[in-house]
């Protein structure tokens, strides 16, 4: 912490923070020995103080918010100390402090015997000889103590609601496991691909696989029938499970013509099951579609649950890496279960009455843990959202907390971003006092952003949880606990216990010092970690242990950089490949090249990520055409392409038609020129060695004139 007795002014600038932080105005003031009051200009704000010369230095102050004294007392984590505690307990006896977890936190058909098993890193097995099965800790558990609990709170876009609770939830998920398993002959092992919108039958579908042992890989609904087809093809899956279609403001969209052109050709499904949302008119291929709202009702609602290990698949999910191709990323039945459920308790602190949201689609990894297997796991009431959270208007949001008594809100920086511009004052219009804990994810929060999440939404009563994670941590990795961390702003905070999290430098595999970069790493396996790349061994491999090690062992690399500050806390800063995150969506930009590229008058392109207001990073394409063409009819040509490819969330913001691109003499591409261009940056580095060096200086002059 700074000591205030040495800090001097910078006179102009002393814009002093109220309320929860622990750099009080008055105490400055005093310290300071500052005795007009009329050279500050101090205003409620908390953002703006920043500037302090100390010894004629610029550095900015820490803001620190304590959690909140009252929900700390009832936090399943009151305090640093607990908390300290607790990753003491794991760093001390590792394997100890997973295996207690695993018994108190899941119900065994067999206990396992050995807790974890390294011997063929990076392929780990947690709690082997275990038994048990993922539908029945997310539902058979729960009877009795909870049946008639709201399990899953449905709100549709046009403002319809459904309650379902344990007890129903519990028949609706036997009914849909009967139905895969008698009607479309689904075995223990068979992929099924979910394509649908966010109704509770998405979450059956999920269940009812985990049930019967089937490994679900759920695409999301935003993806292209090319997309769909692609991961369709690498899992080889068996079924399909649709809708026709949903709502989305008010209106009705379709699904269901996606898939049939995802299946023209040659394709391994043998069924696709449609589930009626909408009732718009759809095609049919008799023998192939089945109507699940003509047979479910036929099933009966008891469904023994496969006695699954600990380490059998229970879903893939596709996720994008720096080449074209996306990532199947595995992951297992136990360690999952148990750190999506772990996590919840720890990270949102959900209790029994609460009314828990987390705004994500299923066809995203935070939809998985933080929808479905989270919140069920431990036994909570979990909100499933269908429409968009500006619909009818930007309050929509704060009405469903009111009416709803939402108690944790979930949601990612975008969404913050566009709620607050384009309803900075419609939270003040709702009663939206229930609300404990928020949370971000899928990107790095800007302050303004977080600024006004913690105070208009969070009232400055609400703890934020910066959760930074990724499709292959399954879970958490690095988060504030809201009963007991400090937070400050736009700061993913500590490592969760058990998580053994380290910014590393990557030449010395040396934990770096305060204010350094380094590549953010995990150096032990944790129970919820990816175990395998669906079909390619070799790029699990590496994929993520190729590029750290440390003592001379390969580690766990996230792809994410990031920086401890003065006091420990870390900061992520973005990826260091070639992903990008456009409105907290992952790309990868030789994908995105890879369906530019099958525009036929496309000669080279290079797509590189540019900040954007609202969503984070856009997509910025410099394209060469192989022969002239009038410019505005290719651009849209190309994002017609990209549209048809991946779909409509890799759309580039900018293409940029470029008389070639800036390469070494080996035929390189110089991405890190195109990026400084695109970011509108002077290109300052050397550029003579290029290929072609003027090329720099005619697409500055195209880009920033
Ligand atoms: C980024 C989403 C900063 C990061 C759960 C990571 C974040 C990628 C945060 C994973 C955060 C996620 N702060 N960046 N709190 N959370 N990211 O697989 O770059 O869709 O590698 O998982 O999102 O994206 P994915």
């Amino acid at each position: 912490m700074i000591d205030i007795s040495e800090i001097y002014f910078d006179k102009t600038i002393v814009l002093i923070p109220q309320g929860n932080i622990d750099l009080r105005f008055d105490t400055i003031l005093k310290r300071c020995n500052i005795p007009d009051m009329g050279l500050c200009n101090a205003v409620n704000d908390i953002f703006e103080i920043n500037y302090i010369i100390k010894e004629g230095k610029k550095m900015s102050v820490k803001e620190i918010f304590q959690p909140n004294v009252e929900f700390s007392k009832s936090a399943r984590i009151k305090s640093m100390a607990e908390y300290q505690a607790l990753q003491d307990e794991a760093i001390n006896d590792y394997e100890g402090f997973w295996s207690r977890f695993a018994k108190e936190k899941l119900d065994w058909i067999e206990p396992f015997t050995n807790t974890m098993d390294e011997s063929n890193f990076p392929f780990v097995k947690w709690f082997d000889g275990g038994k048990l099965n993922v539908s029945s800790q997310c539902i058979d558990r729960h009877l009795d103590s909870k049946a008639n609990k709201t399990a899953i709170l449905f709100e549709g876009d046009r403002g319809d609601t459904l309650k379902i609770t344990y007890a129903e939830l519990s028949k609706n998920v036997n009914k849909f496991a009967n139905l895969l398993k008698n009607e479309l002959n689904v075995k223990k092992g068979d992929r099924v691909v979910i394509y649908m919108p966010m109704i509770p039958e998405a979450a059956y579908a999920m269940l009812a696989c985990a049930r019967i042992g089937a490994i679900h890989s759920i695409v999301f609904g935003g993806f292209s029938a090319e997309a769909l087809k692609d991961r369709i093809q690498d899992a080889e899956a068996k079924v399909v499970i649709t809708a026709d279609g949903a709502y989305r403001k008010d209106k009705p969209y379709m699904l269901k013509p996606v898939v049939d052109t995802a299946l023209s050709g040659k394709t391994p499904v043998e069924k696709v099951l449609v589930v009626k949302r909408n009732n718009e008119e759809i095609a049919w291929l008799d023998g192939r579609d089945i109507s699940y709202n003509d047979i479910i009702d036929n099933q009966s609602d008891e469904c023994e649950a496969e006695i699954m290990d600990s380490e059998d698949p229970l879903f893939l999910l596709y996720t994008s890496g720096s080449t074209g191709k996306p990532k199947g990323v595995q992951h297992n039945s136990a360690g999952y279960i148990l750190w999506a459920q772990m996590t919840m308790e720890w990270v949102f602190d959900v209790k029994e009455d609460d009314v828990y949201w987390c705004t994500a689609d299923v066809g995203w990894i935070t939809g998985h843990t933080y929808i479905v297997y989270g919140p069920l796991a431990m036994g909570a009431t979990t909100v499933m959202f269908e429409g968009v959270p500006t619909y009818p208007d930007a309050g929509r949001p704060w009405k469903m907390v009111q009416d709803h008594k939402i108690t944790q809100f979930y949601t990612a920086p975008t969404a913050i971003r566009v709620l607050h511009k384009m309803g900075e004052d419609e939270p003040s219009k709702y009663d939206i006092s229930t609300l404990k804990v928020l949370g971000t994810v899928g990107e790095p929060i800007d302050p303004p952003a977080w600024k006004w999440y913690y105070e208009s939404v969070g009232q400055s009563k609400c703890a934020i949880v910066d959760t930074y994670w990724q499709t292959e941590t399954g879970g958490h990795i690095v988060s504030p606990l809201p009963g007991a961390t400090p937070i400050k702003p736009a700061c993913a905070t500590f490592p969760l216990p058990g998580i053994m999290a380290e910014i590393l430098d990557p030449k010395t595999g040396k934990k770096v010092g305060a204010g350094e970069s380094g590549y953010m790493c995990i150096t032990k396996p944790w129970p919820a970690m990816i175990r395998g790349v669906w079909g390619d061994e070799d790029r699990f491999v590496k994929s993520y242990f190729g590029d750290v090690k440390k003592d001379g062992k390969a580690v766990y690399f996230t792809g994410d950089g990031a920086k401890y500050d003065e006091d420990g806390y870390i900061t992520i800063t973005g990826r260091t490949d070639d992903v990008i995150n456009v409105s907290g969506h992952r790309m990868g930009t030789a994908e995105v090249e890879a369906a530019i590229k099958k525009y036929n008058n496309v000669a080279e392109v290079a797509v590189v990520g540019k900040p954007h207001e609202i969503k984070g990073e856009g997509i910025f394409a410099y394209v060469v055409l192989k022969e002239e063409a009038e410019a505005e009819s290719e651009m849209k040509a190309i994002n017609g392409m990209i549209k048809q490819e991946i779909g409509s969330i890799a759309l580039c913001d900018d293409i940029i038609l470029a008389p070639g691109l800036p390469k070494t003499r080996s035929g390189k591409i110089m991405r890190r020129i195109l990026r400084s261009i695109a970011k509108g940056e002077k290109i300052t580095q050397d550029i003579s060695t290029l290929e072609d060096p003027s090329i720099v200086a005619s697409i500055e002059s195209m880009v920033n004139g």
